[in-house]
């Protein structure tokens, strides 16, 4: 066994951010549309998002302080989760932009807006998947500037490039391409993906688990 480097929460303070940001990865990112009460449009990479319940269908990202994403879908109950391409990875990076709440970063970028089909903020053209979603609630954990606030949205409708998805049906990571986001400011392609079957205990049972 080697020696393990330990430290408490308090001990580390503010740093424990950074320190869970390596530990916690890599993890998908999720490039969320909104619109403000008057329709302006914004676009941001959260990459503290996963699939939160699979009945009802909840997905959630977490905006770390009061941002203009957090804003917009307090005021409107919507939003849009894009999946984000290893290729779009300098255009997505543009969108995180601390641009003013006025400006619409997926025009800034010169991306392409398409309607979706059941809530007001645009879909992005150029992504080859978008989960439309309405907001169930918002669970805030404090009020600092790096304080969490956690949206689950209800999916409402899922829409997928037709190239992107497989002969069964479901969409194609390999396809996709993923991105993710890594420690520090680094971002990973997808790598190698991997069958690994899950175990029953009707076949693989026995005294002791076989490591
Ligand atoms: C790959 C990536 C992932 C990010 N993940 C998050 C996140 O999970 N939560 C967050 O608050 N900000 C995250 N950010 C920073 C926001 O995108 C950035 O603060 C942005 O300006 C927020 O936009 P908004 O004010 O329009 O909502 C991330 C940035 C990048 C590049």
């Amino acid at each position: 066994m080697s020696e393990r480097w330990e430290r408490g929460a308090d001990e580390l303070g503010r740093r424990l951010y950074a320190v869970l940001n390596c530990l916690v990865a890599p993890r998908p990112i999720a490039w969320v549309s909104t619109v403000d009460a008057a329709g302006a449009v914004n676009l941001a990479p959260h990459s503290y998002f996963t699939v939160a319940s699979a009945d009802p269908p909840v997905v959630q990202f977490t905006s770390i302080g009061r941002k203009d994403s957090l804003r917009n879908v307090e005021a409107t109950g919507e939003f849009v989760v894009h999946v984000v391409p290893w290729r779009l990875r300098d255009v997505v990076n543009l969108t995180s932009i601390d641009a003013p709440p006025d400006v619409d970063e997926l025009a800034w970028v010169g991306l392409t807006p398409q309607p979706s089909r059941t809530v007001r903020p645009p879909r992005v053209a150029e992504s080859p998947a978008a989960i439309e979603c309405r907001l169930l609630e918002v669970r805030s954990f404090g009020e600092s500037p790096a304080s969490g606030h956690v949206v689950f949205g209800q999916v409402l409708h899922v829409a997928v490039d037709a190239a992107a998805m497989a002969d069964d049906g479901l969409p194609d990571l390999r396809v996709l391409d993923s991105a993710t986001r890594a420690d520090r400011s680094h971002w990973a392609p997808l790598g190698e993906l991997q069958p690994i079957e899950r175990p029953t205990w009707e076949r693989e049972g026995r005294p002791g688990p076989a490591l």
